[in-house]
């Protein structure tokens, strides 16, 4: 199974009407009607309303909230309701409740508070989604089933603790191989029974924190636990919907890159991914590219869900900035290029009351349709409305792969040594901006993807090599494509345990480099790097000392006892290349080593000169090519077009070679002409 089936984009976002009176209804939904909104996602925090007590389930109110929305001819995301349990539970059960790092118990309060391995939670939960399964199922404007809400953060509790001894006893079989695997004669911690193991927190492994552990093979573990008792509680609640629901699609709604739950474990589960996306600041178009990229490599390439953006600002910042006008229109076609089959907004009516009463929404608490915001929204609604069903479904043909791996991300940041500073995301996001920067149409993929169809790979800060990944990696290599990796790779095995031999460990063929020291210093610590002839770049953070075992010399440190030595190289293997970079080089480095990659394959894109000039390519079922141009400045910015199509906003005849505007923060949608 696969997405929901619509006609077009799907357009609307996150309905709450059970707080507010009835008689507001009538005039949300002709607001909806002004903006061309078609899609409502409701009951997403109903469990207090649909299960009043133990025994009792009342769905009087959410009846009426469906009924309405089918009445008025919308699609329907209807979710489950369980992130976040009412009250009676906690009181009834305290076992429902969390038990945090700290050890403490939690009490009733806030949301996304259950304990995953808490049996009644479990069994109710459950409970609640076939019940709602069962009573909407039949209705043919639910088009899919949206389970808890961005599942998340941790719990400590003692049925945790058992939930983990058992997770590790079907991993490990034996005491033995647990034993090895945590390295546990290292400060006396050999385990002769089940019992002895502890979860992980502030009473036991860890100081300063979630990242600070003296055991990493047990806070991986922890992390890995964690992780999956959440992907059983989103897989109890789907496995209920579908005893009376065989064909609806299953989502929940993820968060991009957030560390704590593995997506990737995750998504081979969910019949269709989707995300919430809420960036930091105005300046992350790159960030939230990769991001929408991560998301749809999730279901091997199938177009997402956009489940949620504000349409103007967020609420739990300290500091919660206006969308600027243009940008939430930007950024939802930003979505679209990259793969999304559905726009929708948190929220479309804004809440009356507690800490999200000050949350952006389509129509503000005063209910008016005149509002910048509101005809931001409607414009866009009109504009979704022309582009039809012209994408659904279509895909992106990447050639570049570039690799996001859960497992390297949390064993690098919870390692000791060789530094903090370090951090997964940043290296990433380095090697990511420059190859959007360059206009690569690129696919984010876990290390367990298909790796044949790509030409160039990269691998940044990929702590952890398992599995067959580097005989992997070494055939992209072999049959010439390029592979890029960086400091601190292939460092150590799927147990946090370091390789017995040269670093960078299994990579080391492929790279043609060795590793014997390395160095880290302080942010204000420069080291420049000379690539090639004549550029020089500074290099930060992290030095590893490189001597060569075949590989040739790229880049050479240009200071302190190892000036003069490898710091960027290129080993030749088979018909292609592993690069191996050696130092957190700054912005320059970066885009310099990705350009010289990406031109050896002919996949630099159109207008590499223009990085705020965004490209990404869509391919519809039948063939038919996608382009859109997205400009993320604010000056219109003029080109030459490198396609001959027709944009499909506008109408207008785009022809290959002649002069191309694309205005302030706007975007063009090309259908390119069949070739
Ligand atoms: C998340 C949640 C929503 C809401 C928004 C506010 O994405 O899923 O319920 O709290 O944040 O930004
Ligand atoms: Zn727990």
């Amino acid at each position: 199974m696969t997405l929901p089936v619509t006609p077009k984009v799907s357009f609307g976002g996150d309905y709450n009407p059970e707080q507010w009176p009835e008689q507001v209804w009538k005039q949300d939904y002709r607001l909806f009607d002004e903006a061309r909104i078609d899609t409502v996602t409701l009951g997403v925090f109903d469990w207090a309303l649909t299960q009043p007590g133990p025994d009792e389930y009342d769905f009087a109110l959410l009846d009426r909230v469906v009924a309405r929305a089918a009445a008025e001819g919308r699609r329907i995301c209807l979710a489950t309701g369980t992130g976040a349990h009412p009250p009676w539970l906690a009181r009834a059960f305290p076992e429902v409740t969390r038990t945090d790092f700290e050890g403490r118990r939690h009490r009733f309060g806030q949301r996304h508070n259950s304990c995953p391995s808490s049996p009644v939670f479990r069994r109710l939960a459950t409970e609640l989604a076939r019940r709602v399964a069962r009573r909407y199922a039949g209705n043919p404007a639910v088009i899919a089933w949206h389970v808890g809400n961005e599942y998340g953060g941790a719990c400590y509790c003692d049925l945790c603790a058992a939930g983990f001894r058992e997770w590790l006893r079907a991993r490990y079989g034996t005491l033995d191989a647990l034993n090895d695997a945590w390295n546990t004669t290292f400060w006396s911690h050999v385990f002769t029974g089940w019992d002895q193991i502890e979860a992980p927190s502030a009473l036991t492994e860890h100081w300063r924190g979630p990242d600070h552990t003296a055991f990493q093979g047990i806070t991986l573990d922890y992390l890995r636990f964690m992780s999956d008792a959440m992907l059983a509680n989103f897989r109890d609640e789907k496995a209920a919907i579908r005893e009376s629901s065989p064909d609806v699609p299953v989502t929940t709604n993820f968060m991009g890159m957030y560390r704590p739950i593995d997506y990737h474990r995750w998504a081979p589960h969910l019949d269709f991914a989707s995300w919430d996306n809420y960036p930091p600041d105005d300046e992350s178009a790159a960030r939230m590219a990769l991001t929408h990229d991560l998301i749809r490599g999730l279901k091997d390439g199938q177009p997402f869900w956009l489940m949620e953006q504000t349409p103007s600002h967020t609420a739990a910042r300290d500091v919660n900035p206006l969308k600027r006008p243009g940008l939430m229109r930007l950024w939802s076609w930003q979505a679209v290029a990259h793969g999304a089959d559905a726009v929708l907004f948190f929220q479309l009516r804004a809440s009356r009351g507690a800490c999200e009463k000050y949350h952006g929404a389509v129509i503000g608490h005063a209910g008016r349709s005149d509002t910048r915001v509101f005809r931001e929204v409607a414009a866009l609604g009109e504009e979704l409305g022309r582009l039809g069903g012209a994408v659904l479904g279509a895909r992106t043909p990447a050639r570049v792969a570039l690799l996001f791996d859960w497992d390297s991300w949390w064993s690098l940041e919870i390692s000791d040594g060789p530094s903090r500073l370090v951090r997964y995301q940043q290296v990433v996001l380095a090697y990511h901006r420059a190859l959007w920067e360059a206009g690569a149409d690129l696919d984010v993929v876990a290390v367990t993807a298909d790796l044949a169809g790509y030409d160039v790979v990269l691998a940044p800060a990929l702590h952890m090599v398992k599995g067959d990944l580097a005989a992997r990696l070494e055939a992209v290599a072999e049959r010439g494509g390029s592979v890029v990796t960086t400091f601190l790779s292939a460092r150590v095995d799927e147990n946090d345990n370091a390789f017995l031999t040269d670093v960078p460990g299994p990579l080391g063929a492929l790279m043609g480099v060795r590793i014997d020291e390395w160095d880290a210093r302080g942010p204000e610590f420069v080291n420049p790097v000379r690539l090639g002839a004549d550029v020089e770049v500074a290099a930060r953070l992290l030095f590893e000392l490189v001597i060569p075992q075949g590989a040739a010399t790229v880049g050479t440190y240009q200071a302190d006892f190892y000036a003069g030595t490898p710091a960027v190289t290129r080993n030749t293997f088979g018909a292609g290349h592993g690069w191996y970079v050696a130092a957190g080089l700054d912005a320059a480095g970066v885009s310099w080593v990705v350009r010289q990659v990406l031109d050896r394959h002919g996949l630099t894109g159109a207008y590499p000169d223009r990085p705020a000039l965004e490209t990404a390519t869509r391919v519809t079922p039948d063939g038919t090519r996608i382009l859109f141009l997205l400009n993320h400045d604010s000056v219109p910015v003029r080109v030459t077009a490198a396609v001959d199509g027709t944009e499909l906003l506008s109408g207008d005849r785009i022809s290959r070679g002649a002069p191309l505007t694309v205005g302030a923060r706007d975007v063009l949608v090309v259908r390119e002409d069949p070739r």
